[in-house]
């Protein structure tokens, strides 16, 4: 047997181990891949407070070893760069796109972010100032929470009995949307979806890629958004209208998928673009989206200040975040709303 067949098989064996796939930096500041250590009783990687540290890649050949961190900060479980594609999908559920006055689709509606919106699991969303309030045209943010899949085999061409062969695993979402660019400013026949869901950090994810070992089958899954800690969208993937290996097959029919790429598979209904008086979010609202059996993002609205925006570099700690951050930001950002002036 040749070495590196040797070593695949090994990396088989080894990968079969793995669970819950964290990026983070540890409490000695340096950045890791491992493997989750969930506390007891929970299934929510987003509390993840130790890992097993993986080196190699987790795309290709990796090992899970002994050695156990503590996770200070954790990160979006891939490096952005590592994703070469973000493909999205609209109208994935009925009922979504009943509420959004859409024809149900025949075939998966594909769009496209650029993966400078990747953002960790928790932070801010920033909302620079030509997405914020402006005159005539209100700021209308919107919540989407979605599964998402994460490839892990070049697929071209490949038949829906193989698709999920392909997937490294899954995460939660949020498809951060301002309805305004996407569809009010361009309005039909002009819809601007890039505008209007591809600013940066606008496609926070994880907290973990759960493998799909413990995720068999990812058309069973209870997925929700809550909006200052209030229920607005609980809806199970048994409900998509194309299954995630229908979708992967179907994208690969002509465009392949290269590992590292992510589905946002599309979100159920219960968002604020449905509803007769919609109250879109705003400043310092936190938006958590969760997956069942994956976990939880949280993620803070958050005019970004007038001048340059220093968001990426606030990481904030994985302890119970949200409310503190909405404080911290309240207080950090609160002259946001006075109008630029530039000399
Ligand atoms: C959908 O249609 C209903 C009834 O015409 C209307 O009240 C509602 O505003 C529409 N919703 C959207 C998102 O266009
Ligand atoms: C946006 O601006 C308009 C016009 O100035 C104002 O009427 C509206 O209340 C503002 N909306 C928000 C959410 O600040
Ligand atoms: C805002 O008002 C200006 C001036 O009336 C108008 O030209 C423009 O189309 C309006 N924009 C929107 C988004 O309604
Ligand atoms: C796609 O796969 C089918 C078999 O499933 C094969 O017949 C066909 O030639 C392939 N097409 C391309 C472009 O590779
Ligand atoms: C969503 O609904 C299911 C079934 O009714 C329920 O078990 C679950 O607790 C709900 N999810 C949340 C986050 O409240």
């Amino acid at each position: 047997m040749r070495k590196g067949t040797a070593l695949s098989l090994l990396g088989l064996v080894l990968s079969a181990t793995a669970q819950r796939f964290v990026r983070f930096i540890a409490t000695d500041g340096q950045e890791y891949t491992g493997d989750a250590i969930l506390p007891a009783g929970t299934t929510d990687a987003a509390l993840t407070k130790q890992a097993k540290v993986i080196t190699g890649d987790i795309l290709g050949d990796f090992q899970i070893t002994d050695e156990v961190k503590t996770v200070k900060t954790l990160l979006a479980p891939l490096a952005p760069e590592k994703t070469r594609t973000v493909r999205c999908v609209g109208f994935n559920y009925a009922a979504h796109a009943t509420e959004a006055n859409v024809t149900i689709p025949s075939f998966p509606i594909l769009f496209y972010k650029p993966w400078t919106a990747l953002a960790p699991p928790i932070g801010p969303v920033p909302i620079t100032k030509g997405y914020q309030n402006q005159t005539n045209f209100t700021s209308s943010m919107d919540y989407e929470t979605e599964l998402v899949v994460v490839i892990g085999k070049k697929a071209f061409n490949i038949t829906e009995d193989v698709a999920l062969e392909h997937v490294l695993g899954y995460a939660a979402g949020y498809d951060v949307s301002h309805r305004g660019w996407q569809i009010d400013r361009g309005g039909e026949p002009q819809p601007q979806y890039s505008m209007g869901k591809g600013a940066d950090g606008w496609a926070p994810w994880g907290p973990a890629i759960v493998s799909t070992s413990i995720i068999t089958d990812p058309q069973n899954l209870n997925l929700w958004t809550k909006v200052n800690g209030v229920l607005m969208q609980n809806d199970t993937t048994a409900n998509m209208i194309f299954s995630v290996a229908n979708m992967v097959a179907f994208f690969s029919m002509g465009i392949t998928l290269l590992p590292g790429d992510i589905i946002y598979t599309g979100t159920p209904s219960g968002v604020q673009l449905g509803k007769a008086n919609p109250q879109w979010l705003t400043n310092g609202d936190v938006v958590e989206t969760g997956t069942e059996n994956i976990g939880t993002c949280t993620s803070t609205i958050t005019y970004t200040p007038l001048e340059p925006c220093t968001c990426f570099g606030v990481l904030r700690p994985v302890s119970q975040r949200g409310f503190e951050l909405r404080r911290r930001f309240a207080i950090g950002f609160r002259d946001i709303r006075t109008p630029m002036s530039r000399g």
